[in-house]
C-alpha cells in the first residue's frame, strides 16, 4: 500500500466501472445497476452485478467482487500496484513516484509499454518509411491499406537488433524487452548483447480485450530468401500474454458481435481482415487450429451463435469438431460452415463477397449434426471404424463435465450413428462414485467463528446504515481480525461525518475481503429499521459474549500460572482483573 487513500480514490473516481467491465462482460441495465454473466466462472443465468454509483461489482454466484482496482487485479492477474498504474495511466491520473513502486520483476505496465512502442516501431517502418514493397504485397492480396493501418500492421526490419536499439533509445530496459518476448539474449546473461525475435517480417499485433498490444505474429514476406523460415513466428507466452486465452480482433469486434448476436470464428489473421473488409465486422480469429475453452468463454455473453468458418481441409474440419465441447460447456450454438475444397474464408469472401458468405451461413450445419456426420464419414460403417468412432466420441464426451448435457449428447450421437447410447459409456451414472458419506465437517475454530460473526455484523450495518451509531459501543469488543480494518474505517467515517461511506473503503491486500465488501454494498435493505435494530442487538450481544469468553480464557490461564508460581502479587492481579470485568462481561458467563 504505497498510495494514499486520496490517490486510490482519485483513480477509482476516474474510472467508469460499467464501461471498464463492459469490455469483458455484456452488461444489461436492471434498475439502478447492471447485470451480466460472470467473467470469472461459467454460468448461464447472470449473477454478476455492477453498480457504478457505488463503484463496485459482485458476483453472487462465485463470490468475487470489489472496485475497479480489484477487477483489474482479478481480470489481469495483476498486483495492486500494477492495477493502480494501469488504471492511472489509462485515465490520466498522475501517480507519485515511490521507490517501492516497482515490484522485483518487470511490471505488466512496463511490458504493455514495451509492446506498444514495438508496435509503433513496426508501424513506422511500414507506413512512415513508406515500405512500398510490402504495401504492394498487401494490395496484391486485396487488402485495403487503410484497414491494414487500422489494425496497426507493420514490418520488422531485416536487421538483427533494430527493434532492440529503438526500444533502448526509448528507455525500455533489457529485462523488459526480454520479458516482453521481443528480444533474446545472445548468451545466457545478456553480456554479449541481444537480438530481435522478429526480423524481416510483416508484423501483426495481437491485442487483449482492452485493446492493448500483448503479442505479435510475424508473417514471412514473399521474397524471404530462406526457404526454411516458418510462415509465422509468434510471440512467446509472457506475463501479459497467455497463449490460447485471446482471440485476434476481439477488441474491435466486440460491439459488432453483440449487436449482431452472432460471431464468425475464423482461423487466420488474413481471414479476419478479409471479412472485416467485406463489411463483416463481427469476426474473431483463433490464431491457429485448436480453439480453447478460454477463447469460447470470451464469446459467451456476447453472442448466442458462433459460426465456425474454418478451412475446407481436414485440419479445419477437425478444428471445428474440437470446439464442440467448449461450445456446449457455455451453451453457445455452434454452426459449422463448410467452404469448398481449397478455399479459406479469405479467398472465399474475396470471390463471393459478404452476400456469398451469408448464403453459406444460411446453409451452416449445427455443430452436433456436423460432428456426428463427420464421425460416421471418417470411420465408416465397419466394425473397426465404429469402434474408432465410439472411442473418439467418448474422448469428446469426457470434455463435457455437465452430466445432464453429456447424457443428452450421448443420446443424440447414438441416434445419428444408429447405436445404443450405452456404447458411449453410462455417462454420469458411471462417473458417480458409489455412495461415500460426506467428510465430517471440521469443528469451526473460534477464530473462524469470530471472523464470520464480525463480517456478519459489519454487513448488517452496511445494509442498514442507521445502525452505524452503534459502532462506537462495539469498539472495546472487536477482536483482532481482518475485519478490524473495515470496522475502524467505518467508525472513523461515522465519527467524522455522522454517517458511513462504505463504498469509499478500499481493500487492496485482500481480494476475499474486497469481494465480501462488494457483496454487502450490493445487498439491498433486508429489514425495516425496528427489526434491523433488534437483529443487530443480538449480533452485538454475541460479539460481547465472544469477547468475554476470550478474556475469561486468558484470565484463567493467567490464574493457573499465578497459582503455580504461588506469587501472591500475581494471584491478586488476576483476581482484580476478574473483578474489574464490566458487569456485562460477568453476565456473559
Ligand atoms: P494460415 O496458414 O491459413 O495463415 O494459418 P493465414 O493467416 O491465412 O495466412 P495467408 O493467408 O497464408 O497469408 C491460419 C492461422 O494459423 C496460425 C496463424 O494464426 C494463422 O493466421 N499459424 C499458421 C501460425 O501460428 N503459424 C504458422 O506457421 C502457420
Ligand atoms: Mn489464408
Amino acid at each position: 500500500m504505497y498510495y494514499s487513500s486520496e490517490k486510490i480514490d482519485e483513480v477509482i473516481q476516474a474510472v467508469d466501472l460499467v464501461s471498464l467491465i463492459r469490455q469483458y462482460v455484456d452488461l444489461k441495465r436492471v434498475g439502478s445497476s447492471y447485470k451480466g454473466l460472470c467473467p470469472f466462472h461459467v454460468e448461464k443465468t447472470p449473477s454478476f452485478h455492477v453498480n457504478s454509483e457505488k463503484g463496485v461489482y459482485h458476483c453472487f454466484g462465485c463470490g468475487v467482487g470489489g472496485n475497479a482496482i480489484n477487477f483489474i487485479m482479478e481480470m489481469n492477474q495483476m498486483s495492486f500496484t500494477e492495477a493502480m498504474m494501469d488504471l492511472a495511466s489509462k485515465h490520466g491520473v498522475k501517480l507519485p513516484e515511490t521507490s517501492n513502486q516497482k515490484p522485483a520483476g518487470v511490471s505488466k505496465t512496463a511490458l504493455y509499454e514495451a509492446m506498444n512502442l514495438a508496435c509503433d516501431f513496426f508501424q513506422n517502418n511500414l507506413w512512415d518509411k513508406n515500405d512500398l514493397s510490402i504495401q504492394q504485397y498487401l494490395k496484391d492480396r486485396g487488402l485495403k491499406l487503410d484497414l491494414a493501418r487500422s489494425y496497426r500492421l507493420g514490418r520488422s526490419l531485416d536487421q538483427w537488433d533494430s527493434l532492440y536499439k529503438y526500444l533502448k533509445s526509448q528507455g525500455v530496459s533489457d529485462k523488459a524487452q526480454v520479458e516482453a518476448g521481443l528480444v533474446r539474449a545472445r548468451s545466457g546473461d545478456g553480456s554479449s548483447g541481444y537480438y530481435d525475435l522478429f526480423r524481416n517480417r510483416l508484423m501483426i499485433p495481437v491485442s487483449d480485450a482492452e485493446g492493448r498490444v500483448v503479442a505479435f505474429a510475424g508473417r514471412i514476406l514473399p521474397g524471404d530468401a530462406n526457404p526454411e523460415s516458418a510462415k509465422y513466428i509468434n510471440s512467446p507466452a509472457t506475463t501479459i500474454y497467455k497463449k490460447g486465452h485471446l482471440l485476434f480482433g476481439y477488441h474491435q469486434a466486440r460491439a459488432h458481435m453483440r449487436a449482431a448476436g452472432l460471431a464468425f470464428l475464423v482461423e487466420g489473421y488474413f481471414d479476419l481482415l478479409a471479412l472485416v473488409q467485406a463489411k463483416i465486422p463481427n469476426v474473431v480469429a483463433a490464431m491457429g487450429t485448436a480453439v480453447t475453452q478460454q477463447q469460447i468463454n470470451l464469446l459467451r455473453g456476447q453472442v448466442k451463435e458462433v459460426y465456425l468458418l474454418f478451412d475446407g481441409d481436414s485440419a479445419g474440419q477437425q478444428a471445428a469438431s474440437r470446439s464442440l465441447p467448449s461450445l456446449l460447456n457455455v451453451e453457445l450454438d455452434g454452426k459449422v460452415m463448410t467452404l469448398p475444397e481449397g478455399e479459406d474464408p479469405d479467398t472465399f469472401v474475396k470471390k463471393h463477397g459478404a452476400e456469398g458468405l451469408f448464403q453459406a451461413a444460411e446453409k451452416a450445419e449445427d455443430i452436433l449434426g456436423y460432428y456426428a456426420t463427420r464421425l460416421l464419414a471418417t470411420h465408416g460403417e465397419t466394425l473397426a471404424g465404429q469402434a474408432k468412432a465410439i472411442r473418439e466420441a467418448k474422448e469428446m464426451l469426457a470434455l463435457v463435465p455437465d452430466a445432464a448435457k453429456g447424457q443428452l449428447l450421448r443420446k443424440l450421437l447414438a441416434d445419428k450413428l444408429g447405436l445404443e447410447p450405452s456404447v458411449f459409456g453410462l455417462g454420469f451414472q458411471r462417473q458417480k462414485p458409489h455412495y461415500e458419506p460426506p467428510p465430517p465437517k471440521p469443528e469451526p475454530t473460534p477464530v473462524q467463528t469470530a471472523h464470520a460473526r464480525c463480517l456478519e455484523i459489519l454487513a448488517h450495518i452496511i445494509i442498514h446504515q442507521e445502525l452505524a451509531k452503534n459502532l462506537k459501543d462495539l469498539t472495546p469488543y472487536w477482536p483482532q481480525d481482518p475485519s478490524l480494518a473495515i470496522f475502524k474505517a467505518l467508525s472513523q467515517q461515522y465519527e467524522a461525518n455522522g454517517r458511513i461511506e462504505p463504498e469509499k473503503i478500499h481493500i487492496e491486500a485482500d481480494q476475499n475481503l474486497a469481494a465480501w465488501l462488494s457483496e454487502a454494498l450490493l445487498t439491498p435493505r433486508k429489514y425495516k429499521a425496528e427489526k434491523a435494530a433488534s437483529i443487530f442487538k443480538e449480533m452485538a450481544e454475541s460479539l460481547v459474549l465472544l469477547a468475554a469468553a476470550k478474556k475469561r480464557q486468558a484470565l484463567s490461564q493467567e490464574w493457573e500460572q499465578a497459582k503455580q508460581s504461588g506469587k501472591q502479587e500475581d494471584i491478586e492481579k488476576v483476581l482484580t482483573e476478574l473483578q474489574n470485568l464490566p458487569s456485562r462481561w460477568q453476565k456473559a458467563r
